[in-house]
């Protein structure tokens, strides 16, 4: 099998070049190598390397941005999807297209599934909306697999960085602000990267959602977890209320994901988002030792 990945120079395109690479052949294309809203380099990127599945990991993803530079969204998360389905097709390949929790409004009180109506509240939701049906109407064979707060060791996030902002906070005495909302589930990226595995073998087409299990909790909770873990006390923490944060793009308030399409095929639910948390902390303090 090959595989093609895009946006491999991200957070979630580094852990799936690195995991594929493990056991198949793979091309790896930064934003450098291939800008997907590019027609003829993604038409030329294909036909070079014949891939049996793309795997497209590149996004507009600060969601901030989208609302006010939608010419940029809409080349990353629309017109590159529909490009790389249109040439998936054209040589009898697989697309597997990341999405996001993004596209729901938030208002629900229980995780979301597919059989519930998408209705994005910001730009950048409605552009991974709009990119999720150009790769249903562009592709043969394609998995949109959305997913929701990305962490892992290593990567340049709140999630990923909890443990070096708590030990900042502790030095410099400076309370750390989180929010205790929105809520959602968290994925951890070793975990997701074996499900990408996993959906690709069972070779069903269709819409998953993939997060790990647990609390549904917010970054207030999470935080808590970590606080925890380094036996600190929660004074560290300012509660902040993300709408007085006055941030340009309104995020949904509840995002919890439920899979149903992982459910019928037999795949386990992923293990508790804590479990991820504490490989990040035993990586934490195996580097600060
Ligand atoms: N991170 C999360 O918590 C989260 C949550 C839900 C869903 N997702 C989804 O997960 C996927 C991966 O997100 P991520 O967190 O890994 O984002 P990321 O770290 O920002 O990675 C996205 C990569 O795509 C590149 N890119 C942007 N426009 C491109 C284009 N036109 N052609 C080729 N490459 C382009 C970016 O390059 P530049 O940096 O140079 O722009 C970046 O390297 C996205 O589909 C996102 O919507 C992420």
């Amino acid at each position: 099998m090959k595989v093609l990945v895009t946006g491999a120079g991200g957070l979630l395109g580094k852990a799936v070049t690195k995991y594929f690479q493990q056991s198949l052949e793979v091309v790896a294309f930064t934003r450098q190598g291939l800008n997907i809203s590019d027609y003829v380099a993604v038409e030329k990127a294909v036909k070079d390397f014949s891939p049996t599945i793309i795997i497209n990991c590149a996004a507009m993803a600060r969601v901030d941005a989208c609302e006010t530079e939608w010419a940029s969204a809409e080349a990353a998360n629309i017109d590159g999807p529909k490009h790389l389905a249109t040439q998936a097709k054209a040589i009898g390949a697989s697309l597997m297209h990341i999405s996001t929790d993004y596209v729901f409004d938030g208002k629900k009180t229980s995780p979301y599934t597919i059989e519930d109506q998408p209705n994005p509240i910001s730009a950048y939701g409605r552009s991974k909306l709009l990119g999720e049906e150009a790769v249903i109407d562009a592709t043969g064979q394609y998995f949109i697999v959305r997913v929701a707060r990305l962490f892992g060791i290593g990567g340049n996030n709140f999630g990923s960085k909890i443990f070096d902002y708590l030990s900042a906070a502790k030095k410099s005495g400076n309370k750390l602000k989180v929010c205790n909302y929105p809520v959602s589930q968290a994925t951890y990226l070793p975990d997701l990267v074996i499900r990408l595995g996993e959906i690709i073998e069972k070779n069903q087409s269709g819409i998953y959602q993939v997060t790990n299990s647990g609390e549904i909790v917010s970054w207030y909770e999470f935080t808590c977890l970590a606080i925890e873990m380094m036996g600190l006390e929660k004074d560290l923490l300012t509660i902040v209320d993300y709408t007085d944060l006055g941030l340009p793009a309104l995020r949904p308030h509840y995002s919890a994901l439920r899979c149903l399409l992982s459910e019928k095929l037999g795949l386990a639910a992923l293990r508790d988002w804590q479990e991820g948390v504490k490989e990040i902390y035993q990586h934490f303090c195996e580097a600060n030792n």
